[in-house]
Protein backbone atom coordinates (compact mmCIF):
# COMPACT_ATOMS: atom_id res chain seq x y z
CA UNK A 1 0.00 0.00 0.00
CA UNK A 2 2.80 2.63 0.83
CA UNK A 3 5.50 3.18 -1.25
CA UNK A 4 8.78 3.31 -0.43
CA UNK A 5 9.34 6.88 1.27
CA UNK A 6 8.26 6.22 4.24
CA UNK A 7 9.27 8.11 6.70
CA UNK A 8 8.50 8.51 10.76
CA UNK A 9 5.45 10.45 11.55
CA UNK A 10 7.11 13.90 11.65
CA UNK A 11 4.70 15.44 14.73
CA UNK A 12 7.13 18.82 15.00
CA UNK A 13 6.10 19.41 11.00
CA UNK A 14 2.70 18.51 11.87
CA UNK A 15 2.24 21.40 14.71
CA UNK A 16 4.29 23.70 13.07
CA UNK A 17 1.29 23.99 10.28
CA UNK A 18 -1.36 24.89 13.28
CA UNK A 19 -0.52 28.60 14.52
CA UNK A 20 -3.48 27.84 17.36
CA UNK A 21 -1.52 25.26 18.91
CA UNK A 22 0.86 27.65 20.61
CA UNK A 23 -2.30 28.99 22.44
CA UNK A 24 -1.21 29.25 26.34
CA UNK A 25 -3.65 28.99 29.21
CA UNK A 26 -2.29 29.65 32.44
CA UNK A 27 1.16 29.60 31.48
CA UNK A 28 0.68 25.93 30.03
CA UNK A 29 0.34 25.42 26.57
CA UNK A 30 -3.02 24.44 25.67
CA UNK A 31 -3.54 20.96 24.64
CA UNK A 32 -6.51 20.49 22.27
CA UNK A 33 -8.59 16.81 23.17
CA UNK A 34 -11.52 18.41 21.96
CA UNK A 35 -11.23 17.47 17.97
CA UNK A 36 -14.38 15.83 18.00
CA UNK A 37 -16.19 18.64 18.20
CA UNK A 38 -14.35 20.81 15.80
CA UNK A 39 -10.29 20.61 14.77
CA UNK A 40 -7.61 23.14 14.93
CA UNK A 41 -7.03 24.60 11.24
CA UNK A 42 -4.17 25.16 9.66
CA UNK A 43 -2.64 28.24 8.05
CA UNK A 44 -3.44 26.98 4.80
CA UNK A 45 -6.65 26.83 5.51
CA UNK A 46 -6.86 30.41 6.63
CA UNK A 47 -4.54 31.91 4.10
CA UNK A 48 -7.74 30.32 1.71
CA UNK A 49 -9.73 31.92 3.32
CA UNK A 50 -8.29 35.40 3.39
CA UNK A 51 -7.09 35.07 -0.25
CA UNK A 52 -10.73 34.80 -1.48
CA UNK A 53 -11.41 37.65 0.45
CA UNK A 54 -8.60 39.33 -1.18
CA UNK A 55 -8.77 38.11 -4.96
CA UNK A 56 -12.44 36.43 -5.41
CA UNK A 57 -14.87 37.88 -3.23
CA UNK A 58 -17.93 38.19 -5.57
CA UNK A 59 -21.63 36.04 -5.88
CA UNK A 60 -20.95 33.45 -8.51
CA UNK A 61 -22.00 33.49 -12.58
CA UNK A 62 -21.30 37.02 -13.25
CA UNK A 63 -19.65 38.20 -16.27
CA UNK A 64 -16.40 39.54 -14.55
CA UNK A 65 -13.37 38.14 -13.30
CA UNK A 66 -13.74 37.80 -9.45
CA UNK A 67 -17.16 36.01 -9.98
CA UNK A 68 -15.13 34.02 -12.67
CA UNK A 69 -12.91 33.06 -9.66
CA UNK A 70 -15.32 32.06 -7.13
CA UNK A 71 -17.14 29.35 -9.67
CA UNK A 72 -13.33 28.35 -10.33
CA UNK A 73 -12.90 28.23 -6.54
CA UNK A 74 -15.94 26.11 -6.05
CA UNK A 75 -14.67 23.58 -8.74
CA UNK A 76 -11.82 23.40 -7.45
CA UNK A 77 -13.09 22.67 -3.98
CA UNK A 78 -15.51 20.13 -5.44
CA UNK A 79 -12.64 18.66 -7.08
CA UNK A 80 -10.54 18.13 -3.61
CA UNK A 81 -13.32 16.60 -1.74
CA UNK A 82 -13.98 13.88 -4.83
CA UNK A 83 -9.99 13.05 -3.86
CA UNK A 84 -11.35 12.93 -0.23
CA UNK A 85 -14.45 10.61 -1.13
CA UNK A 86 -13.12 9.07 -4.58
CA UNK A 87 -16.02 10.37 -6.38
CA UNK A 88 -17.02 12.51 -9.42
CA UNK A 89 -16.72 16.29 -8.67
CA UNK A 90 -20.30 16.80 -9.14
CA UNK A 91 -21.16 14.08 -6.76
CA UNK A 92 -20.15 16.90 -4.27
CA UNK A 93 -22.31 18.90 -2.80
CA UNK A 94 -21.63 21.85 0.43
CA UNK A 95 -24.06 23.16 2.63
CA UNK A 96 -24.13 24.77 5.96
CA UNK A 97 -23.14 21.61 8.45
CA UNK A 98 -24.02 17.65 7.83
CA UNK A 99 -27.04 18.78 9.96
CA UNK A 100 -28.47 20.62 8.20
CA UNK A 101 -27.30 19.08 4.59
CA UNK A 102 -29.04 15.52 6.07
CA UNK A 103 -32.27 17.41 7.06
CA UNK A 104 -32.84 19.01 3.37
CA UNK A 105 -31.92 15.07 2.13
CA UNK A 106 -34.38 13.57 4.48
CA UNK A 107 -37.04 15.99 3.38
CA UNK A 108 -36.20 15.47 -0.44
CA UNK A 109 -35.92 11.87 -0.08
CA UNK A 110 -38.97 11.60 2.18
CA UNK A 111 -41.23 13.10 -1.07
CA UNK A 112 -41.30 9.24 -2.61
CA UNK A 113 -42.17 7.81 0.99
CA UNK A 114 -45.35 6.49 1.51
CA UNK A 115 -46.75 5.41 5.32
CA UNK A 116 -45.38 1.98 6.42
CA UNK A 117 -42.29 2.68 4.51
CA UNK A 118 -39.43 1.63 7.02
CA UNK A 119 -36.00 3.61 8.04
CA UNK A 120 -33.38 1.71 10.05
CA UNK A 121 -31.01 4.12 12.44
CA UNK A 122 -29.07 2.91 15.32
CA UNK A 123 -28.64 3.54 18.78
CA UNK A 124 -24.74 4.11 18.38
CA UNK A 125 -25.47 7.49 15.69
CA UNK A 126 -25.35 11.42 16.70
CA UNK A 127 -29.08 12.99 16.38
CA UNK A 128 -27.65 14.48 13.50
CA UNK A 129 -28.40 11.15 11.52
CA UNK A 130 -31.61 10.18 13.90
CA UNK A 131 -33.84 13.47 13.89
CA UNK A 132 -33.71 14.13 10.09
CA UNK A 133 -34.91 10.42 9.50
CA UNK A 134 -37.42 10.61 12.21
CA UNK A 135 -39.20 13.63 11.34
CA UNK A 136 -40.54 11.79 8.36
CA UNK A 137 -42.72 9.75 10.97
CA UNK A 138 -44.98 12.48 10.31
CA UNK A 139 -45.35 11.34 6.95
CA UNK A 140 -46.30 7.71 8.42
CA UNK A 141 -42.60 6.64 8.09
CA UNK A 142 -41.68 3.83 10.46
CA UNK A 143 -38.07 4.22 12.18
CA UNK A 144 -36.17 1.11 13.40
CA UNK A 145 -33.46 1.64 15.67
CA UNK A 146 -30.36 -1.14 15.86
CA UNK A 147 -29.48 -1.53 19.43
CA UNK A 148 -25.26 -1.83 20.59
CA UNK A 149 -23.81 -4.67 22.55
CA UNK A 150 -23.39 -2.71 25.51
CA UNK A 151 -20.13 -4.72 26.43
CA UNK A 152 -18.21 -3.23 23.85
CA UNK A 153 -20.66 -0.34 22.33
CA UNK A 154 -20.38 -1.51 18.85
CA UNK A 155 -23.76 -2.44 17.10
CA UNK A 156 -25.64 -5.86 17.35
CA UNK A 157 -25.34 -7.60 13.86
CA UNK A 158 -28.47 -9.98 14.82
CA UNK A 159 -30.84 -7.01 15.71
CA UNK A 160 -29.11 -5.17 12.39
CA UNK A 161 -30.26 -7.77 10.42
CA UNK A 162 -33.83 -8.42 11.73
CA UNK A 163 -34.06 -4.61 11.49
CA UNK A 164 -33.19 -4.52 7.72
CA UNK A 165 -36.48 -5.56 5.68
CA UNK A 166 -38.52 -6.12 2.71
CA UNK A 167 -40.04 -2.50 3.90
CA UNK A 168 -36.06 -0.58 4.36
CA UNK A 169 -36.42 2.38 2.27
CA UNK A 170 -33.10 3.59 3.96
CA UNK A 171 -30.63 2.93 6.39
CA UNK A 172 -29.08 5.43 7.94
CA UNK A 173 -25.44 4.56 9.69
CA UNK A 174 -22.67 6.28 11.34
CA UNK A 175 -19.13 4.79 10.26
CA UNK A 176 -17.81 6.12 13.77
CA UNK A 177 -19.65 7.21 16.73
CA UNK A 178 -18.55 10.41 18.15
CA UNK A 179 -18.76 9.39 21.47
CA UNK A 180 -17.23 5.96 21.81
CA UNK A 181 -15.18 5.52 18.74
CA UNK A 182 -16.51 2.48 17.49
CA UNK A 183 -16.08 2.00 13.46
CA UNK A 184 -18.66 0.68 12.05
CA UNK A 185 -18.66 -2.17 9.35
CA UNK A 186 -20.39 -0.08 6.76
CA UNK A 187 -19.68 -1.75 3.84
CA UNK A 188 -21.18 -4.88 4.87
CA UNK A 189 -24.15 -2.49 5.94
CA UNK A 190 -24.53 -1.53 2.44
CA UNK A 191 -24.46 -4.45 1.11
CA UNK A 192 -27.57 -6.12 3.87
CA UNK A 193 -28.89 -2.59 2.41
CA UNK A 194 -28.96 -3.02 -0.90
CA UNK A 195 -30.03 -6.47 -0.57
CA UNK A 196 -33.19 -5.46 0.80
CA UNK A 197 -33.75 -2.88 -1.97
CA UNK A 198 -33.13 -0.22 0.70
CA UNK A 199 -30.65 3.18 0.22
CA UNK A 200 -27.44 3.56 2.05
CA UNK A 201 -26.60 6.98 4.58
CA UNK A 202 -23.45 7.11 5.97
CA UNK A 203 -22.74 9.76 8.24
CA UNK A 204 -18.52 10.28 8.13
CA UNK A 205 -18.43 12.87 10.28
CA UNK A 206 -16.70 11.57 13.03
CA UNK A 207 -14.43 8.87 10.74
CA UNK A 208 -13.22 11.57 8.85
CA UNK A 209 -10.62 12.98 10.83
CA UNK A 210 -9.43 9.74 11.18
CA UNK A 211 -9.69 7.30 8.33
CA UNK A 212 -9.84 7.25 4.16
CA UNK A 213 -12.94 7.01 2.70
CA UNK A 214 -13.87 5.63 -0.20
CA UNK A 215 -17.13 6.00 -1.10
CA UNK A 216 -16.74 3.49 -4.11
CA UNK A 217 -15.28 0.73 -2.18
CA UNK A 218 -18.05 1.49 0.41
CA UNK A 219 -20.72 1.64 -2.46
CA UNK A 220 -22.47 4.15 -0.06
CA UNK A 221 -25.75 5.63 -1.53
CA UNK A 222 -24.87 8.63 0.39
CA UNK A 223 -22.30 9.66 2.85
CA UNK A 224 -22.05 13.09 5.00
CA UNK A 225 -19.02 14.67 6.75
CA UNK A 226 -18.27 18.18 8.20
CA UNK A 227 -14.47 19.60 6.83
CA UNK A 228 -14.36 21.73 10.58
CA UNK A 229 -13.96 18.21 11.67
CA UNK A 230 -10.95 17.16 9.11
CA UNK A 231 -8.94 20.39 9.36
CA UNK A 232 -10.97 22.78 7.86
CA UNK A 233 -13.78 25.44 8.39
CA UNK A 234 -16.97 25.33 9.67
CA UNK A 235 -19.14 23.69 6.71
CA UNK A 236 -20.73 20.41 5.58
CA UNK A 237 -20.54 18.38 2.50
CA UNK A 238 -22.26 15.51 0.65
CA UNK A 239 -21.20 12.89 -1.69
CA UNK A 240 -24.05 11.32 -3.48
CA UNK A 241 -24.13 8.96 -5.89
CA UNK A 242 -25.38 10.78 -9.13
CA UNK A 243 -28.11 9.44 -10.19
CA UNK A 244 -29.69 9.62 -6.89
CA UNK A 245 -28.61 13.52 -7.22
CA UNK A 246 -29.85 13.87 -10.21
CA UNK A 247 -32.95 11.40 -9.37
CA UNK A 248 -34.76 13.38 -5.95
CA UNK A 249 -35.99 16.28 -6.08
CA UNK A 250 -34.73 19.16 -3.45
CA UNK A 251 -36.52 21.68 -2.03
CA UNK A 252 -35.47 25.23 -3.65
CA UNK A 253 -36.15 28.71 -4.80
CA UNK A 254 -37.34 28.65 -8.82
CA UNK A 255 -34.85 30.54 -10.15
CA UNK A 256 -32.21 28.63 -9.23
CA UNK A 257 -30.89 25.83 -11.63
CA UNK A 258 -31.88 22.09 -11.47
CA UNK A 259 -28.38 21.35 -12.44
CA UNK A 260 -26.90 18.73 -10.20
CA UNK A 261 -25.08 19.38 -7.33
CA UNK A 262 -25.67 23.13 -7.42
CA UNK A 263 -29.53 22.73 -7.27
CA UNK A 264 -28.72 20.80 -3.94
CA UNK A 265 -26.94 24.09 -2.64
CA UNK A 266 -29.34 26.72 -1.77
CA UNK A 267 -29.14 30.03 -1.32
CA UNK A 268 -25.68 31.62 -1.49
CA UNK A 269 -22.97 29.24 0.34
CA UNK A 270 -20.03 30.65 1.99
CA UNK A 271 -17.49 30.90 -0.49
CA UNK A 272 -14.34 32.11 1.74
CA UNK A 273 -15.47 28.54 3.67
CA UNK A 274 -15.38 26.57 0.33
CA UNK A 275 -11.64 28.21 -0.36
CA UNK A 276 -10.75 26.82 2.69
CA UNK A 277 -11.96 22.98 2.02
CA UNK A 278 -10.23 22.81 -1.11
CA UNK A 279 -6.95 24.17 1.68
CA UNK A 280 -7.93 21.19 4.25
CA UNK A 281 -7.69 18.43 1.73
CA UNK A 282 -4.99 20.01 0.27
CA UNK A 283 -2.99 19.93 3.95
CA UNK A 284 -3.72 16.61 4.11
CA UNK A 285 -2.42 16.00 0.91
CA UNK A 286 0.46 17.64 2.10
CA UNK A 287 0.94 15.57 5.32
CA UNK A 288 0.88 12.20 2.74
CA UNK A 289 3.75 13.92 0.82
CA UNK A 290 5.81 14.32 3.88
CA UNK A 291 5.23 10.81 5.20
CA UNK A 292 5.67 9.61 1.75
CA UNK A 293 7.16 11.17 -0.81
CA UNK A 294 6.55 8.39 -3.58
CA UNK A 295 2.97 9.54 -3.01
CA UNK A 296 1.81 10.63 -6.96
CA UNK A 297 -1.35 11.72 -6.77
CA UNK A 298 -3.68 13.47 -4.39
CA UNK A 299 -5.68 10.86 -3.10
CA UNK A 300 -2.14 8.60 -3.06
CA UNK A 301 -1.28 11.28 -0.91
CA UNK A 302 -4.49 11.43 1.21
CA UNK A 303 -4.04 7.59 1.67
CA UNK A 304 -0.47 8.20 2.83
CA UNK A 305 -1.73 10.63 5.48
CA UNK A 306 -4.31 8.20 6.76
CA UNK A 307 -1.74 5.50 6.81
CA UNK A 308 0.96 7.49 8.60
CA UNK A 309 -1.83 8.97 11.28
CA UNK A 310 -3.89 6.26 12.20
CA UNK A 311 -0.59 4.74 12.91
CA UNK A 312 0.15 7.14 15.72
CA UNK A 313 -2.60 8.31 16.72
CA UNK A 314 -3.07 4.01 17.66
CA UNK A 315 -0.04 4.57 19.38
CA UNK A 316 -1.25 7.93 21.39
CA UNK A 317 -4.47 5.80 22.13
CA UNK A 318 -2.73 2.56 23.56
CA UNK A 319 -1.06 4.76 25.96
CA UNK A 320 -3.96 6.48 27.00
CA UNK A 321 -6.08 3.30 27.72
CA UNK A 322 -3.21 1.97 29.40
CA UNK A 323 -2.68 4.57 32.08
CA UNK A 324 -7.13 5.13 32.56
CA UNK A 325 -7.09 1.68 33.26
CA UNK A 326 -4.66 2.33 35.95
CA UNK A 327 -6.60 4.60 37.67
CA UNK A 328 -9.14 3.55 40.74
CA UNK A 329 -13.45 3.55 39.45
CA UNK A 330 -12.77 4.57 35.79
CA UNK A 331 -14.95 3.26 33.69
CA UNK A 332 -14.26 3.41 29.82
CA UNK A 333 -16.93 2.70 27.08
CA UNK A 334 -16.41 0.39 24.17
CA UNK A 335 -13.42 -1.45 23.00
CA UNK A 336 -10.49 -1.25 24.88
CA UNK A 337 -8.57 -4.41 23.21
CA UNK A 338 -5.69 -3.27 21.95
CA UNK A 339 -5.95 -6.39 19.35
CA UNK A 340 -9.04 -4.86 18.22
CA UNK A 341 -8.18 -1.09 17.68
CA UNK A 342 -8.99 -1.42 14.03
CA UNK A 343 -12.27 -1.67 15.41
CA UNK A 344 -12.04 2.03 16.59
CA UNK A 345 -10.72 5.63 16.30
CA UNK A 346 -8.51 7.49 19.14
CA UNK A 347 -11.82 9.01 20.41
CA UNK A 348 -12.24 7.85 24.15
CA UNK A 349 -15.12 8.18 26.71
CA UNK A 350 -15.38 7.37 30.28
CA UNK A 351 -16.54 8.08 33.86
CA UNK A 352 -14.69 8.66 36.96
CA UNK A 353 -17.31 7.06 39.80
CA UNK A 354 -19.57 9.17 40.37
CA UNK A 355 -17.64 12.39 39.41
CA UNK A 356 -20.12 15.06 37.40
CA UNK A 357 -18.02 15.29 34.03
CA UNK A 358 -18.56 18.52 33.98
CA UNK A 359 -16.64 18.85 36.74
CA UNK A 360 -13.57 16.87 35.21
CA UNK A 361 -13.60 18.69 32.35
CA UNK A 362 -13.12 22.08 34.01
CA UNK A 363 -10.31 20.64 36.51
CA UNK A 364 -8.43 20.07 33.27
CA UNK A 365 -9.58 23.20 31.48
CA UNK A 366 -8.19 25.37 34.04
CA UNK A 367 -5.04 23.31 33.65
CA UNK A 368 -5.38 24.13 29.98
CA UNK A 369 -6.19 20.62 28.53
CA UNK A 370 -8.99 20.87 26.59
CA UNK A 371 -12.03 17.64 26.71
CA UNK A 372 -15.72 17.57 26.20
CA UNK A 373 -18.46 16.77 28.51
CA UNK A 374 -21.67 15.75 28.22
CA UNK A 375 -23.65 13.34 25.24
CA UNK A 376 -22.14 15.12 22.41
CA UNK A 377 -25.53 14.66 20.55
CA UNK A 378 -25.29 11.11 20.97
CA UNK A 379 -28.63 11.04 22.11
CA UNK A 380 -29.36 7.18 21.92
CA UNK A 381 -26.19 5.76 23.04
CA UNK A 382 -26.00 8.80 26.24
CA UNK A 383 -29.73 7.29 27.78
CA UNK A 384 -28.65 3.29 26.67
CA UNK A 385 -25.42 3.67 28.42
CA UNK A 386 -27.49 4.96 31.39
CA UNK A 387 -25.13 7.73 31.82
CA UNK A 388 -27.62 10.43 30.62
CA UNK A 389 -29.04 11.38 33.85
CA UNK A 390 -26.04 11.22 35.52
CA UNK A 391 -24.25 14.11 32.92
CA UNK A 392 -23.11 11.70 30.41
CA UNK A 393 -19.53 11.32 30.13
CA UNK A 394 -15.85 12.77 29.43
CA UNK A 395 -14.40 12.79 25.87
CA UNK A 396 -10.66 12.52 25.03
CA UNK A 397 -10.70 13.23 21.37
CA UNK A 398 -6.64 12.45 20.03
CA UNK A 399 -5.93 13.23 16.40
CA UNK A 400 -2.66 13.67 14.29
CA UNK A 401 -1.49 16.98 15.71
CA UNK A 402 -1.87 15.59 19.63
CA UNK A 403 1.07 14.01 21.16
CA UNK A 404 2.22 11.27 23.41
CA UNK A 405 3.38 14.55 25.88
CA UNK A 406 -0.55 15.62 26.23
CA UNK A 407 -1.54 12.39 27.00
CA UNK A 408 0.59 12.05 29.79
CA UNK A 409 -0.41 15.54 30.84
CA UNK A 410 -4.09 14.58 30.76
CA UNK A 411 -3.59 11.10 33.07
CA UNK A 412 -1.15 13.24 35.17
CA UNK A 413 -3.90 15.67 35.99
CA UNK A 414 -6.57 12.99 36.60
CA UNK A 415 -4.68 11.10 38.80
CA UNK A 416 -4.58 14.38 40.66
CA UNK A 417 -8.20 15.16 40.45
CA UNK A 418 -9.01 11.31 41.38
CA UNK A 419 -6.30 12.05 44.26
C1 LIG B 1 -20.81 11.81 14.25
C2 LIG B 1 -21.39 13.16 14.01
N1 LIG B 1 -22.38 13.29 13.12
C3 LIG B 1 -22.94 14.47 12.86
C4 LIG B 1 -22.52 15.62 13.49
C5 LIG B 1 -23.17 16.92 13.15
O1 LIG B 1 -22.31 17.62 12.32
P1 LIG B 1 -22.56 19.18 11.99
O2 LIG B 1 -22.10 19.94 13.18
O3 LIG B 1 -21.72 19.41 10.77
O4 LIG B 1 -24.00 19.35 11.72
C6 LIG B 1 -21.49 15.54 14.43
C7 LIG B 1 -21.05 16.75 15.16
O5 LIG B 1 -20.52 16.66 16.23
C8 LIG B 1 -20.90 14.28 14.68
O6 LIG B 1 -19.91 14.15 15.56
Amino acid sequence: MQGTGNKAFDIAWVREQFPSLKLQVNGRTAAFLDGPAGTQVPKQVMDAAQNYFLTANANTCGAFPTSRRTNETILSARAAMADLFNCDSNEVVFGQNMTTITFALARAIGRELKAGDEIVVTTLDHDANVAPWRALEEKGVVIRQVDIRESDCTLDPDDLKRKITAKTKLVAVGYASNMVGTINPVAEIAKLAHAAGALMFIDAVHYAPHGLIDVKALDCDFLACSPYKFFGPHMGTLYGKREHLERFKPYKVRPATDVSPECWETGTQVQELIAGIAAAVDYIAELGQHCDSTAKSRREALRAAYHATHQYETGLLTRLIEGLQAIPEMRIFGITDAKRFDERCSTLSFRMGNHNPTAIATFLGDRGIFTWDGNFYALNLSERLGVEQHGGVLRVGLVHYNTMGEVERLLAALREFAA
